[in-house]
């Protein structure tokens, strides 16, 4: 906050001494010191989740790996932001998520422009291990400007939070759990009978994949206002000031 005093914490990244801020997550205090870790959930300017675990770190004495975008920084820790064990299972998460929906990235709008095709590229996931499942959800374009298709989700919830904390709508939500999880729009009503939904666009502009997206785009057209978000949220909270 500005103008009130706060405590500075030392601890190391990858052997390195950086300082942070009492209260910054691991993810924040990274990103400030262009220390890369990969993350699919977090969105700025929206609430932190810890959904997808891709941003998984290791902490000298910690048994668990941590989620960095959800863990505090404390005094004294000692973080690596990569080992060959966060490879393995950042690979494996990734792995996991391709093979549970439908990544066709060759037929895609959003090729090229997606964030699930590009940490696959820059983890260097050239092939899945994993049977694919093959879902068949149901595609929902009653919407005049949106189209729902809950087979490119990876169910970050960017959408979710977008709708519900910056555009105080709730028109989406998720329904059921785990490989049966999808994103619904009101009580699960067809996303164009929604009376709550102010068309406002939010969830196709975090949406990072395909799963949202605007009509009228064809194939590698998806184009994304990413820094919108960050200033929506900052311009809130100077109105509350
Ligand atoms: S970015 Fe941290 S769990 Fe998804």
């Amino acid at each position: 906050m500005i103008g009130q005093p706060f405590q500075i914490i030392t601890l190391t990244m990858d052997g390195k001494p950086v300082g942070a801020r009492y209260g910054e997550t691991l993810l924040e205090v990274a990103r400030e010191n262009n220390i890369f870790i990969p993350t699919l959930c977090y969105f700025e300017g929206l609430s932190t989740l810890g959904a997808c675990r891709l941003c998984l770190v290791e902490v000298k004495g910690w048994y668990k790996l941590a989620p960095a975008c959800v863990t505090m920084v404390h005094e004294g820790m000692e973080v690596m932001t990569r080992s060959e064990r966060l490879d393995r299972y950042r690979r494996l998460i990734l792995e996991l998520l391709y093979s549970e929906r439908n990544h066709v990235c060759s037929v895609c709008i959003a090729n090229g422009y997606c964030d699930l095709q590009s940490l696959a590229e820059k983890l260097g996931i050239d092939h899945v291990r994993i049977p694919y499942r093959y879902p068949k959800f149901l595609v929902d374009a009653t919407h005049d400007r949106f189209v729902s298709d809950n087979n490119r989700c990876v169910l970050c919830q960017r959408c979710v939070r977008a709708c519900g904390e910056i555009e105080g709508a709730h028109t989406l939500d998720i329904m059921r759990r785990g490989v049966f999880a999808r994103v619904v729009s009101d009580l699960d009503q067809p996303w164009g009978d929604s009376t709550t939904c102010t068309r406002c666009g939010k969830c196709a502009q975090v949406c990072p994949t395909a799963a949202i997206m605007e009509k009228g785009r064809s194939f590698a057209e998806k184009l994304e206002r990413r820094d919108l978000l960050p200033y929506l949220t900052t311009m809130r909270e100077e109105e509350r000031k």
